[in-house]
């Protein structure tokens, strides 16, 4: 272990995951229930996502987009993913992802500093990718529908996205302003918060064969200002394959319906969370999540 490098990741007062270090000592938090909120996507979308990629995760490689300090792109690492590339706009959050890299003598980790809305993604190191994480970052853009289109082209099986969403049935994508000071904003003043059917359309448009749309398990942050009422939390796994793999896919998570798009036949798969229980401190968490800092 380099004394250096745990002294460094140690003097970092905010952190905004929760790693547990080597010699068992944990990152201090920039705010306490980002520890909960972490350990619960873990949990919850991270397992999902092991069990859904054709193949399996063994030897997969995985593209983590705003991967911010690395944490979910080096837990799949730790699940048997053979490559990570980490794509983040800010280079402080890549600092910490190479401190983190370092201690855990991740080699099979590369990051690049680019902004995932202007960078050519076919030219990252190890392109195409079998799976890309696309977590927190869809509504802090200005221009969704074309980087979803450009991601798409390098995603080999499966593009998984974590996103905040409004609770416009119509597929809409409302503006909001960014506040760029906050550590996790994008990179403009005005980015687009998409409904969930403009999620499902736009990752039609880019050209994925099935998407999976899990409920949301929660109404979240009902309150939040200025990004429109109704604002919760939604994930969803988009899939290239044949009808074969998407017959396995949709048998793999428990469906319950299926919308056919017409024209592409790309189908929509809808998989209920709302009876699973949150995890047990996590309305708390959200009490004190209303200073809007995502
Ligand atoms: C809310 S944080 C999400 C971090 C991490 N993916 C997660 O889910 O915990 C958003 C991250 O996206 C990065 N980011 C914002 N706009 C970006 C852009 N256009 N290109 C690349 N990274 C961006 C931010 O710097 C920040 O690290």
């Amino acid at each position: 272990m380099n004394d250096k490098v745990l002294r460094e990741i140690l003097e970092i007062d905010d952190w905004r995951h929760p790693y547990q270090l080597r010699d068992g000592q944990t990152v201090k938090m920039a705010k306490s229930w980002f520890t909960d909120w972490h350990q619960w996507r873990l949990g919850t979308v991270l397992e999902q996502q092991e069990a859904a990629l054709p193949g399996g995760l063994t030897g997969a490689k995985v593209l983590d987009i705003a991967c911010n300090d690395g944490f979910y792109g080096f837990d799949l690492l730790k699940r048997g993913a053979s490559s990570l590339v980490g794509l983040e706009a800010r280079d402080d959050a890549l600092q910490r992802a190479r401190l983190i890299k370092d201690h855990f003598e991740f080699h099979q980790a590369e990051f690049v500093q680019a902004n995932v809305q202007t960078y050519d993604l076919k030219s990252l190191p190890g392109a195409p990718f079998d799976l890309v994480l696309f977590y927190g970052i869809l509504y802090h853009l200005s221009n969704p529908v074309e980087t979803l289109k450009a991601i798409a082209e390098v995603t080999e099986k499966q593009l998984s996205i974590q996103t905040f969403v409004t609770g416009d049935e119509d597929p809409v994508l409302r503006l909001w302003t960014e506040n760029l000071v906050l550590p996790g904003a994008g990179m403009q003043t005005v980015a687009l918060n998409p409904s969930q059917s403009a999620v499902a359309w736009m990752l039609e448009y880019a050209g994925f064969d099935l998407i999976v749309r899990v409920c949301p398990p929660y109404f979240w942050a009902k309150d939040w200002k200025p990004h429109g009422p109704r604002r919760h939390f939604a994930f969803f796994h988009a899939f290239k394959g044949d009808e074969g793999d998407c017959a396995e896919i949709r048998n793999r998570f428990g469906v319950t319906k299926v919308y056919e798009q017409e024209a592409t036949h790309t189908q929509v798969i809808e998989i209920d969370h709302t009876t699973e229980p949150l995890i047990p401190n996590f309305a708390g968490a959200s009490r004190t999540a209303q200073s809007g800092d995502r």
